[in-house]
Formats: C-alpha cells, sequence, structure tokens
C-alpha cells in the first residue's frame, strides 16, 4: 500500500525509533524526520524539547555536507523541510561505532582516567545496536556472529576515524572540542558501505574549548542546564 506526500509516494512500512521517523519512498530513498523527544540511558530518561528535531536536521545536514565535500560516502541527500532530510535508504549493519578523543562518559568505567583527559590517540568501540540488550560494547568477534565480515569491519573502522579526523580540525576551528560520537553505517543497493543516521548533539559529545562546557545531550542527561539553549549555541557556532 503507498499514500501520496508532498508529490512523493510512500511506502507503508514507516519506523518510528525513539529520536526520528524513516518513511521509505518508493525511489529507494527516505524521508528521515526528526524528532522533539530526547531519550537517555537506553529510554530511562524521557522529554520533549520543542525545536530540537529542527535544529539536528539542520546540524546533521551540515556536518554530512563537510563529510562529502571530503570524500566520505554519506546517506545525505538533502534537506526536506524543516526538521526532514531525504537520505539513501540502506541496510544497517547492527553495530554502532563510537569514535573517543577525550575521557568522557562510559570511557570511565573502563580505563583509570579523569574525565578531560585527552587520549594519546583516537579509540573506536563496536555495540550491538539491540536495545533489549542495553545496546552492550561487542569485539569484532562477536560483531561476525551478527554478519558483519572483518574486511567489512575493517572498512567501517577506518572511515569513522577518517570522519574523525575530519571533524575534529572543522571543530577546533570554531571553538569546540570533539570530545566523542557514535556513528552508524549501512550498505546501499550497489553493495557499498555508506555513512548513515545522523551526526548531531544527541550522538556526538561538543565541549566549549575554554569553559568545558557541553554543548550536546549530555546537558539532558546530567541535567546541566537547558537542552535548547546548548543546541541553539551549537548551531549558531556552525553557521557564524
Ligand atoms: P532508534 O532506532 O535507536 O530508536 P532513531 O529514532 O534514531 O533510533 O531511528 C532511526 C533508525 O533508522 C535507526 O534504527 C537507524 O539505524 C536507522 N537508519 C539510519 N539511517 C538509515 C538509512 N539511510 N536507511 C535505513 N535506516 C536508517
Ligand atoms: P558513552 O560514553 O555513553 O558510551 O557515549 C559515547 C558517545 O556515543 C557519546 O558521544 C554519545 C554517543 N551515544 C549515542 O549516540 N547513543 C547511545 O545510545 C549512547 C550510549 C551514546
Ligand atoms: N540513545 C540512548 C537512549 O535513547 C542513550 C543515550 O544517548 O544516552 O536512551
Amino acid at each position: 500500500m503507498a499514500i501520496f506526500y508532498t508529490n512523493m509516494v510512500i511506502l507503508m512500512e514507516i519506523y518510528e525509533g525513539k529520536a526520528k521517523k524513516m518513511i521509505p519512498l518508493d525511489d529507494g530513498k527516505v524521508i528521515m524526520e526528526f524528532k522533539d523527544d530526547a531519550t537517555a540511558f537506553n529510554g530511562e530518561k524521557k522529554a520533549q524539547f520543542k525545536g530540537k528535531g529542527w535544529l539536528n536536521a539542520k546540524i546533521s545536514a551540515i556536518l554530512f555536507k563537510i563529510l562529502e565535500e571530503k570524500g566520505i560516502k554519506t546517506h545525505f541527500i538533502g534537506i526536506a523541510g524543516d526538521n526532514k532530510l531525504i537520505v539513501e535508504k540502506l541496510q544497517m549493519y547492527p553495530v554502532e561505532v563510537v569514535v573517543r578523543n577525550v575521557v568522557a562518559g562510559s570511557l570511565k568505567k573502563r580505563l583509570p582516567l579523569e574525565e578531560g583527559t585527552e587520549l594519546p590517540e583516537p579509540i573506536v568501540e563496536l555495540y550491538y545496536k539491540n536495545d533489549a540488550l542495553g545496546d552492550p560494547m561487542i569485539n569484532h568477534h562477536h560483531a561476525k556472529v551478527l554478519g558483519v565480515s572483518e574486511s567489512e569491519l575493517r572498512e567501517i573502522e577506518g572511515i569513522a576515524l577518517k570522519v574523525n579526523e575530519i571533524l575534529r580540525e572543522y571543530f577546533t576551528q570554531k571553538g569546540i572540542i570533539l570530545v566523542d560520537f557514535k556513528l552508524e553505517f549501512g550498505k546501499n543497493e550497489r553493495g557499498e558501505i555508506i555513512l548513515g543516521d545522523e551526526i548531531s548533539p544527541d550522538t556526538c559529545r561538543f565541549w566549549d574549548v575554554e569553559t568545558k562546557e557541553s554543548l550536546d545531550k549530555d546537558v539532558f542527561r546530567f541535567d546541566k542546564g537547558e537542552l535548547i539553549n546548548a543546541y541553539e549555541e551549537l548551531y549558531k557556532r556552525l553557521t557564524a
């Protein structure tokens, strides 16, 4: 079954996740609609912030464009409205790839290092994207059981590190430390590995270089202030 929406045919397998709605079209593209909902700690903490969807859509679009310009293949096609992007439909890998430059968040539970310590080189971590299991950390052996081959993992990790280099330099110019971030990858119809999902303050840690103040979802996770103010400040710096 299909319905028509702004001249595009929408197939009826709409997926609604915690932060976005994915609306597949009949031409291999997907409308990615960013919601105002925020969740943390595997959905335990929930709230809504008017304007968050708009900000995350715009910030993701800016970052995907920068990456495309530097030769990274992403699913980004264009902006489709206030809080919507058009992206290429991918077969997603069930793996979240986290890259870390500075000690923060869950890394403090793994290494005896203080928050804010710069790492000698970036750390890449893999997590199994599975809410019921609480997104556990996995290694290459686990990922292979989940159907991701060694060569795919190497390519994915290589792209993640390249994304880190590009974004780290970009954010440094904006007076922001890229502390860590999470990426998701998928395969397109031609079998290419493509960077998917979003890159936004929901999925990255950004600190002001001077004050070390958070400009990301940690503001909500750890009650550090007004989420929208932090996201707006980030957007302002990216568009200044
Ligand atoms: P969650 O599923 O964790 O609640 P979201 O609310 O962000 O997360 O939903 C977006 C979903 O869309 C995620 O499951 C993500 O893996 C998936 N996704 C991201 N990009 C694409 C894409 N280009 N094609 C198909 N699915 C995608
Ligand atoms: P962590 O320190 O809590 O493991 O988070 C590492 C990075 O990954 C941080 O930038 C936030 C991001 N992240 C997500 O995008 N989704 C998640 O579900 C989690 C736990 C972290
Ligand atoms: N994204 C996860 C959740 O929705 C956790 C987090 O980002 O802290 O609960």
